[in-house]
């Protein structure tokens, strides 16, 4: 069995893709299929989390025991984090969030004429992870309880992993940053995944490939130790 070492903490874990309307009918979307950021939940409930699941177009059941806020958007996944967080713990933000979205938003379908398409302009999206970090390294000393105590992060990198993922770390402003191998056959879909988690002020965390389970659970024994 798991231990009880998260009981009574609360919880906050994003997880899925975003996606972005174009119009009433189409979006620009990603390949996240939020296995990664439910096997946290899950995992997370085990060892006695109260937890919010923020799931952006996940197709897969509410994981027992949590409570699950289902969003579609970046700005949607933003408004639903904020909201959970401002008494968290713990927020980890698993959920693949669109860097870009298009800047003006169609009322209706866009039709197809014999003339060129109007090309997509894209605006950015205010960066969520960094806005938590933010908002606690400005929070004054002992205000308690307006930020969460552990924030986590999730990064994709494909070389110079350790590097880029230092800088991440530091410029998210997070405590945790779970770095994805991919390209090897790994991440989105897949029901394993392998990872480096690097740890602000301490030593990077080589979690081998294995069920997402392994991986969440790596993750909160490494968040117990921040909160104790
Ligand atoms: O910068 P990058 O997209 O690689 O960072 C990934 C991490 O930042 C993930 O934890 C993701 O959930 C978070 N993120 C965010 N808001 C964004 C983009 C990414 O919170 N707009």
């Amino acid at each position: 069995g798991r231990p009880r070492d998260l009981a009574g903490r609360k919880i906050v874990v994003s997880a899925g893709g975003t996606r972005e309307p174009i119009d009433p009918v189409r979006y620009i979307g990603n390949r996240s299929s939020g296995l990664q950021g439910y096997a946290l939940a899950r995992t997370a409930v085990a060892r006695g989390a109260e937890v919010t699941l923020v799931a952006a177009n996940v197709a897969l059941p509410d994981p027992a025991g949590a409570t699950v806020v289902r969003v579609e958007s970046a700005a949607q996944l933003r408004e639903a984090v904020l909201a959970a967080s401002g008494d968290a713990d713990v927020v980890v933000m698993a959920a693949a969030v669109a860097d870009f979205r298009p800047a003006a938003r169609h009322e209706a379908k866009i039709k197809k004429t014999d003339a060129e398409p109007e090309p997509i302009r894209l605006t950015k999206n205010p960066d969520i992870l960094a806005e938590l970090g933010e908002r606690r390294r400005e929070a004054p000393d002992g205000a308690g309880g307006a930020c969460p105590h552990v924030i986590v992060g999730f990064a994709a990198e494909t070389h110079d992993v350790l590097a880029n993922g230092q800088a991440k770390l530091a410029r998210k402003g997070c405590d945790l940053l779970v770095v994805n191998r991919v390209g090897e056959g790994l991440a989105f879909g897949t029901p394993d995944n392998a990872a480096t988690v690097l740890v602000a002020g301490g030593e990077p965390v080589e979690v081998p490939l294995g069920p997402k389970e392994d991986l969440a659970d790596a993750v909160w024994d490494l968040v117990a130790t921040r909160l104790a």
